[in-house]
């Protein structure tokens, strides 16, 4: 663990750049079906594209989760009582941050963990400059990953994680419940608020992870641009198209690129051949019921205190208390 102290944040690294991307790759080609993780869809241009879908009329999650957080934020802080250190999973969209730590009363610390360099450090910057006189860090880390994160010591008072988005949703509900597990550990059995997307129509669904602008596609087909950026891969990005669908067997979106013809991509010099029609799964994005989600935070240890969501239920914001 590497700690720097910027004139504004203190800067963890737990993570070399560009770490296991290479060995995902070329493992997930190797299986069958082919799979990418979706974590590594967060390189800069990635990050950008994710930050434009947030805007697109079909991508309901954003402003649905930010109309419950402007309306729920001081109830979060009534919970979560005053002095505590604000622990965000995944970083990046300050405002939703900022609607927390203007309600709380004297946080003392934001830790931002992410794995994207850019976006951490940008998102963790913005939080400094809102709030000048608030302790930030900055960890650069895989906090969905199976190894436990360090922190740097934070010193007294309740740890309360955030984790908007329906980022657990990029988890499937196991996983889920590892990562609960684990960040109930980090969190010291402290406050967990997450954000997770409700099921609803399939239609409604389907157009948020295709949209007309076709701004989505891009941001999966990125992935294979990257590939060819930093792995030295030969992937002709019009040989490929985005495919995305609610899967409503299995309560989530699937997201994946389909080779349009037979053809071998070379990845760090091994050739993976391609049927015309076969596709590499690049992400999973679950969809829970209210019951649902409490069930999973309950098997991980935690106590579901509130559940808010808007008037027609298109999003959940969950309030949970770490047990045991
Ligand atoms: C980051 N995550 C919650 C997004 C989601 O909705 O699953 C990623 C995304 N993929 C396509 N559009 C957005």
């Amino acid at each position: 663990m590497d700690t720097k102290t910027g004139s504004d944040i203190e800067v963890v690294e737990t993570l070399a750049r560009g770490q296991g991307f290479a060995e995902a790759v070329r493992a997930g080609l190797a299986c069958a079906p082919k799979i990418i993780p979706a974590k590594y869809f967060y390189d800069a241009e990635g990050a950008r594209l994710f930050a434009a879908i947030c805007d697109l009329p079909e991508y309901y999650l954003t402003r649905v989760e930010l109309e419950i957080l402007r309306a729920r934020a001081h109830a979060a802080a009534a919970l979560a009582g005053p002095g505590c250190h604000l622990i965000e999973f995944g970083s990046g969209a300050s405002v939703k941050v900022g609607l927390l730590l203007d309600a709380l009363v004297q946080p003392r610390s934001y830790v931002a963990i992410d794995i994207s360099r850019e976006f951490l450090l940008a998102g963790a910057r913005a939080v400094a400059q809102t709030h000048p006189r608030l302790r930030v860090v900055a960890v650069h880390g895989d906090y969905a990953g199976p190894e436990a994160l360090a922190l740097p010591d934070l010193g007294a008072g309740r740890r309360l994680g955030f984790f908007p988005g329906s980022t657990i949703g990029n988890l499937t509900p196991e996983e889920s419940v590892g990562f609960l597990k684990r960040a109930r550990v980090l969190l010291e059995n402290g406050d967990l608020i997450v954000g997770v997307d409700t099921k609803k129509d399939k239609k409604i669904l389907d157009a948020a992870y295709d949209d007309a602008q076709g701004v989505t596609a891009d941001f999966n087909l990125n992935l294979l641009r990257r590939a060819n950026a930093e792995l030295g891969a030969d992937f002709d990005l019009a040989a490929f198209r985005h495919v995305a669908f609610y899967n409503a067997a299995r309560g989530w979106i699937e997201m994946h690129l389909e080779s349009l013809k037979a053809q071998a991509v070379r990845v760090s010099g091994r050739a993976f051949p391609f049927r015309a029609g076969e596709t590499i799964l690049t992400e999973i994005s679950c969809k829970y019921a209210v019951a649902e989600f409490q069930d999973v935070a309950r098997a991980a240890g935690f106590a579901p205190l509130e559940a808010w969501t808007d008037d027609r239920a298109r999003f959940s914001v969950h309030y949970l208390r770490g047990t045991g």
